[in-house]
């Protein structure tokens, strides 16, 4: 079986074909960021026209990359939320105008289900029940994969999500945006870290809460910025504070990541025989939290899968690959598919 997947739920204009083979036939994937970079964030009325101008030319690369024409396609998966109403309505229109046009199969897909399935798509000894961490821009989840369509989150972010607070670090410190990968290669270069102490450290439960901590880098840099100046004569911050910076955040966000890991896995143990744990979305692409998420694993005998890092961020192979999940237990959509701005996977 051979799935075109659509994804334009956010900044990223992508297609994949991906068969049920588990082999990803082709993965393309147009990236808005230069064009919202100079917004410090993605403008959703100017993703919705760019996902309009680019999907056909993602469609015909994804088709020529995999050297598959569109009467091979068997079925198509489209992202239909939590997203940018915008973005989401051109991908769920240009899926229903191929589903009509080709008499096949359409199936709607979670976004954040899409993240948690895509270790399956890599890994097929993965079985259900598992534990998942999906951490990215708008997300910070524990979800329990029960199975395909039945998912429980046992844990998310109060304010902030995982990725959101990584980005405004980044932003205070003028770094580009998105500033995940920025912040990770700066705190490489980071020898005295700053102290920052993580919300929600100690408490029970595996909630987290990021908005705290950026706070906590706000009054940090205005007090460095001052120090400067009295100093100097000059509050720009330096390569070095800046990299003592985001090695500080680092560390703080991987403490209470390990800390809500142990409690996730606990939770999920009481429950369940299982012992697969996940890590999708694209922060999950941070090698420190890599690290710590295999070591606390390690520690509480999980066997831990992490996305290819290339699979971590947005792209349109983890839709296809839901759709092919979804179409295996006979889930399917008729034309006229809801395109849902806030969709939670305890929602589906
Ligand atoms: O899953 P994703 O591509 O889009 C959403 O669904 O939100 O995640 C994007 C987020 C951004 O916040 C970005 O800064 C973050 O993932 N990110 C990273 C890294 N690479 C991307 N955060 C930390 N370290 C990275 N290496
Ligand atoms: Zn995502």
């Amino acid at each position: 079986m051979i799935v075109i997947g659509i994804e334009s739920s956010c900044d990223e204009t992508a297609v994949a074909i991906v068969n049920s083979n588990r082999k990803v036939l082709s993965n393309i994937i147009f990236s808005q960021i230069k064009t919202h970079e100079k917004f410090g964030g993605v403008v959703p009325e100017v993703a919705a026209r760019e996902h309009l101008n680019s999907i056909y030319i993602c469609i015909n690369e994804a088709l020529a990359k995999a050297r598959v024409s569109l009467s091979q396609i068997d079925a198509i998966a489209v992202t239909n939320g939590p997203g940018l109403i915008g973005g989401l309505l051109v991908g769920i229109s240009t899926a229903e105008g191929l589903a009509l046009s080709l008499n096949k199969p359409l199936i709607a897909v979670n976004h954040m289900e899409g993240h948690l399935l895509t270790p399956r798509l890599v890994d097929s000894h993965i079985a259900f029940p598992y534990l998942g961490l999906l951490i990215s821009g708008g997300h910070s989840q524990f979800v329990i994969a029960e199975d395909v369509g039945k998912y429980q989150i046992i844990g998310s972010t109060l304010d902030d999500a995982l990725g959101e607070a990584f980005d405004k670090t980044a932003r205070m410190m003028n770094l580009p945006y998105p500033g995940g990968k920025h912040i990770e290669s700066l705190a490489k270069k980071g020898k005295e870290a700053i102290s920052f102490k993580p919300p929600l450290f100690g408490k029970k439960g595996c909630d987290f809460s990021f908005s705290g901590l950026k706070t906590q880098v706000k009054l940090k840099i205005n007090q460095i910025q001052e120090d400067n100046t009295n100093k100097i004569g000059d509050s720009a911050l330096t390569d070095q504070q800046k990299s003592d910076i985001a090695l500080g955040f680092t560390n703080a966000v991987v403490k209470v990541v390990k800390e809500k890991t142990i409690n996730a896995i606990n939770i999920f143990k009481e429950k369940y025989k299982s012992s697969y744990f996940i890590v999708s979305g694209g922060v999950a692409a941070n090698l420190n939290i890599r690290e710590a998420l295999l070591q606390v694993s390690q520690n509480t005998e999980m066997k831990f899968i992490s996305t290819p890092i290339e699979l971590c961020g947005d792209n349109a192979s983890m839709i296809a690959w839901a759709g092919i999940e979804k179409l295996n237990k006979g889930i399917v959509n008729n034309l006229g598919i809801q395109a849902k701005p806030s969709f939670s996977l305890n929602d589906i």
